[in-house]
C-alpha cells in the first residue's frame, strides 16, 4: 500500500499476542458484560471473543471496536469459527451456554451445558497451554470440575467464578442495612454459587469488630433484626433480575473482571471461587465449590482455612452433596 510505504520504515514485526490476553467464550449478555468491564478497566489490553452466533459476534464486535478511541490501546478480535482466535491467552472466560428461564434453576442447565464443554475445552487449553480457565456457565460449580476433567490441567488452573458474585451481592446488602459503603462491610458467602450457598455469618466484621459478638442472634431463626433475610436474597437475586431483566449480567461481568485482574496481575488477593474441596472442612467428594483462595498468574495459590462454626460446616457438607450427587449422574 503506497501510504504505508510512504509513511512507515518498518524496524520489526509487532507481536502477535499482548502478554496478558483474555478470551472470551460466548457474546451473550454476560459474556459482554465481561468484555466490557475487562476493557474499561484496562484488565487486559488485547480482548479475543469466540461465539457461533456470527452475526451477534459481528455486531458486538463492531460496536465495541467504534469504541475503541476511548479505551487504553485495547486490541479486541472475535471469531465464530475458529478457536485459534483466542491463541495464547493467559486467561480464558467460558460463559457460553443456556441460561436460566424463570424459575429454572441453574442444576436444570448442567447436561445442555456439559455438551458445549466437551465440543471446546481440549482445543481452548492446546492453543493456550498457559492460560487459566475461568468458567462461568451454569451450573458453574459441576462445570468447573468438568472442565477440569477435561482440560488436563493441574486444579490450580481451573477456576470457578463461584461465590465471588454471591459475595458481593452479601456486602451490597449488610451494607444496605448498616448505611456504611460495601467495601467496608466484610464477609464471606461459600459453597454452591445458587441455592444452597452458605452464608459465613461467624465471620462478618466491620473493622474487625465481628457483628456476632456484639450480637449473637445474627443469622438465626430467634433474630428479631432477620438477618437471614439478607442471605435468602442473595440467594433469590438471580431469580428475581431474571423475572425482571431475563438474565443478570453487570455484577458477573464485574466480578469476573475482578478475577481475571487478579491473576494478570499475580496480585495474591483472596476471593470465594470454586474449587476442588476434597479432604477441606470434613468433606470426602470430589467435588467443586466455592472457598475464600489466593488468586495469582497460575490461578489458585492457596485456599485460606476459614474458622467455620458447627452449623456453617453443616450447611457447607450439605451444599458439597448436593452438587457431589449431581456430578455423580454426568457423563463427562
Ligand atoms: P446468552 O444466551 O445471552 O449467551 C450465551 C451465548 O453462548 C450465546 O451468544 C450463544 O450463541 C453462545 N453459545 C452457545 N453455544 C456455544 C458454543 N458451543 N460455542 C460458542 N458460543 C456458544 O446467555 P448469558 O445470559 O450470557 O448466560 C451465559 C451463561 O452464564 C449461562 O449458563 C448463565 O446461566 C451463566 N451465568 C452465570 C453466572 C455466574 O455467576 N456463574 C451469572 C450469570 C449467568
Ligand atoms: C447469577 C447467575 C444467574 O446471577 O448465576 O447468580
Amino acid at each position: 500500500m503506497e501510504v504505508k510505504s510512504k509513511l512507515f520504515v518498518e524496524v520489526v514485526a509487532p507481536v502477535e499476542s499482548a502478554l496478558n490476553k483474555v478470551s472470551v467464550i460466548g457474546c451473550g449478555a454476560v459474556g459482554m458484560a465481561c468484555v466490557f468491564s475487562i476493557l474499561t478497566q484496562n484488565v487486559s489490553s488485547e480482548v479475543a471473543i469466540f461465539d457461533l452466533n456470527a452475526d451477534k459476534l459481528k455486531g458486538e464486535l463492531m460496536d465495541l471496536q467504534h469504541g475503541s478511541a476511548f479505551l487504553k490501546s485495547a486490541k479486541i478480535s472475535a471469531s465464530s469459527d475458529d478457536l485459534k482466535i483466542t491463541a495464547n491467552s493467559r486467561v480464558i472466560i467460558i460463559t457460553a451456554g443456556v441460561r436460566q428461564k424463570e424459575n429454572e434453576s441453574r442444576l436444570e442447565l448442567l447436561q445442555r451445558n456439559v455438551e458445549i464443554l466437551r465440543s471446546m475445552v481440549s482445543k481452548l487449553v492446546s492453543y493456550s497451554p498457559n492460560a487459566v480457565l475461568i468458567v462461568v456457565s451454569n451450573p458453574v460449580d459441576i462445570l468447573t470440575y468438568v472442565s477440569w476433567k477435561l482440560s488436563g490441567f493441574p486444579q490450580n488452573k481451573v477456576i470457578g467464578s463461584g461465590t465471588n458474585l454471591d459475595t458481593s451481592r452479601f456486602r451490597f446488602l449488610i451494607s444496605e442495612k448498616l448505611n456504611i459503603a460495601p467495601e467496608s462491610c466484610h464477609g464471606w458467602i461459600i459453597g454452591e454459587h445458587g441455592d444452597s450457598s452458605v452464608p459465613v455469618w461467624s465471620g462478618v466484621n466491620v473493622a474487625g469488630v465481628t457483628l456476632k459478638d456484639v450480637y449473637p442472634a445474627l443469622g438465626t431463626d430467634n433474630d428479631k433484626e432477620n438477618w437471614k433475610e439478607v442471605h435468602k436474597n442473595v440467594i433469590n437475586s438471580a431469580y428475581k433480575i431474571i423475572q425482571l431483566k431475563g438474565y443478570t449480567s453487570w455484577a458477573i461481568g464485574l466480578s469476573v473482571a475482578d478475577l481475571s485482574l487478579a491473576i494478570l496481575r499475580n496480585s495474591q488477593k483472596v476471593h470465594a471461587v470454586s474449587t476442588n474441596v476434597k479432604g477441606l472442612h470434613g468433606i470426602d467428594d470430589d467435588v467443586y465449590l466455592s472457598l475464600p483462595c489466593v488468586l495469582g498468574e497460575n490461578g489458585i495459590v492457596k485456599t485460606i482455612k476459614q474458622e467455620l462454626n458447627e452449623e456453617e460446616t453443616k450447611q457447607l457438607k450439605i451444599s458439597a452433596k448436593i452438587l457431589a450427587e449431581h456430578a455423580s449422574q454426568l457423563k463427562i
